[in-house]
């Protein structure tokens, strides 16, 4: 592949050649940690026979993440989805709620599973988080509450979301499930607002297999969640709220807990593999990597590129065609915006015509594979075959059926 000159364009998969991986590369092969603590942990497990119920593992987490994140409370849960709805329910909202297209589906399903609209909000395209100059416009009598999504691992516009928020006596909340370890303006991100949630999917920076977890400093919400992920009891027989299953497994704690010990190393590998990427697709027009601000120690758990088709030569979908071909499997995050999905397709058929930033973004993001299992050699072949594919495009097209 480095031979790009020699090289024939049929010898992309694509056009018949052998794919460049003989394994499908991912976009988030999850991290383990040290396996050696998780067996140990696991063996820990077995021999108490204590697999759930606010076990001491999932206590140990909920310390843990309170210590790293310098917030008062946790509530350790099965994942973030069930962490949002609850977290929702806890805090008592209703009727609307402001929320971006521009994430993943599970925000937007926790809110309608509850009961409550959402209503979408365009987004800032440079930060790709609610643009707050677009928010005010939307607010109505029913609106309770504001869900912000630090997408990326990047911070939404804290301070001017929170200042709408207190402006219009709104509850604001944010979907943290990228954001273990990032800041804003210094402070660790998980104090923000009345609560923020964050997701321990295998797919995500810190992983416990499934789970999620509500972080706040409100105590009174922070009791809430703890009932409320309990099926409402309070101590034996005795059940004093509305409540659902929400716990997180010792299983789930045990692998989250082992996560944690290597978190820095989590953010060095990805940070290598971000510069490796920055420094291999430099140059290519009309692909530009999504930068992150140091000051806001990101986790570099995303690789996300914007594509400009028309200098390119390439759509963004091409060339998803070109990589998936060789096993890659770069994905499209987060295309086409939940409005286009649904339920909500159907419910909102306008929303879009609202949503210009969020469409236009869909249509050109593109998430390259990284984690601890992607090795530097392994980027460079996957950059390697973006630049051959860029600089062949027209033979491409050309040779692509129906073109
Ligand atoms: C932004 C965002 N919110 C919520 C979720 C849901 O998290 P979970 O899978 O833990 O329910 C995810 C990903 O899974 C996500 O990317």
């Amino acid at each position: 592949m480095d031979d790009s000159k020699a090289r024939a364009v049929t010898s992309l998969a694509i056009l018949g050649g052998t794919p460049a991986f003989p394994e499908k590369i991912h976009v988030g092969r999850p991290n383990v940690g040290n396996r050696e603590r998780l067996i140990e942990r696991i063996n820990k497990i077995v021999d108490t026979r204590y697999l759930s119920n606010s076990g001491p593992f999932e206590r140990e987490i909920e310390q843990r993440i309170c210590e790293m994140l310098d917030v008062r409370y946790c509530a350790a849960m099965c994942n973030a989805t069930v962490a949002l709805e609850i977290a929702v329910r806890a805090l008592n909202l209703s009727g609307e709620i402001l929320v971006p297209s521009f994430t993943f589906v599970a925000t937007v399903h926790a809110l309608q599973w509850q009961q409550i609209t959402p209503v979408f909000c365009d987004i800032d395209p440079r930060t790709h988080n609610l643009d707050p100059r677009k928010i005010e416009r939307l607010i109505t009598p029913r609106t309770s509450g504001i869900l912000g999504v630090h997408l990326w691992g990047r911070p939404c516009p804290i301070d001017e979301l929170q200042a709408v928020a207190d402006a219009n006596g709104l509850a604001l909340l944010f979907d943290a499930a990228h954001a273990f370890g990032c800041k804003y303006g210094g402070r660790k991100i998980g104090g923000f607002g009345r609560a923020e949630v964050l997701s321990f999917h295998a797919t995500k920076f810190i992983n416990a297999g499934e789970g999620g977890a509500v972080v706040t400093n409100d105590a009174d919400l922070a009791a809430r969640l703890q009932l409320m992920k309990n099926f409402g009891f309070s101590g034996y027989d005795n059940v004093i709220s509305i409540g659902i299953n929400g716990k997180m497994n010792e299983l789930s704690a045990a692998m989250g807990l082992t996560n944690l010990e290597s978190v820095e190393e989590f953010a060095r590998s990805n940070r290598e593999n971000f510069e490796t990427y920055q420094d291999h697709l430099d140059g290519i027009r009309g692909l530009s990597l999504l930068r992150y601000d140091e000051r806001n120690s990101p986790n570099y758990q995303y690789v996300v590129v914007e594509i400009d088709a028309r200098e390119l030569g390439l759509t963004r979908d091409q060339l998803v065609s070109v990589l998936h071909a060789e096993n890659i499997l770069a994905r499209r995050y987060f295309y086409p915006g939940v409005h286009r999905m649904e339920p909500y397709r159907s419910c909102y058929p306008e929303a879009g015509l609202h949503l210009p930033e969020t469409e236009a973004l869909a249509g050109r993001i593109l998430v390259l594979p990284t984690g601890a299992a992607v090795s530097s050699t392994d980027i460079q072949k996957i950059c390697a075959i973006i630049r051959f594919a860029v600089e062949h495009s027209r033979k491409i097209l050309e040779a692509l059926p129906g073109s």
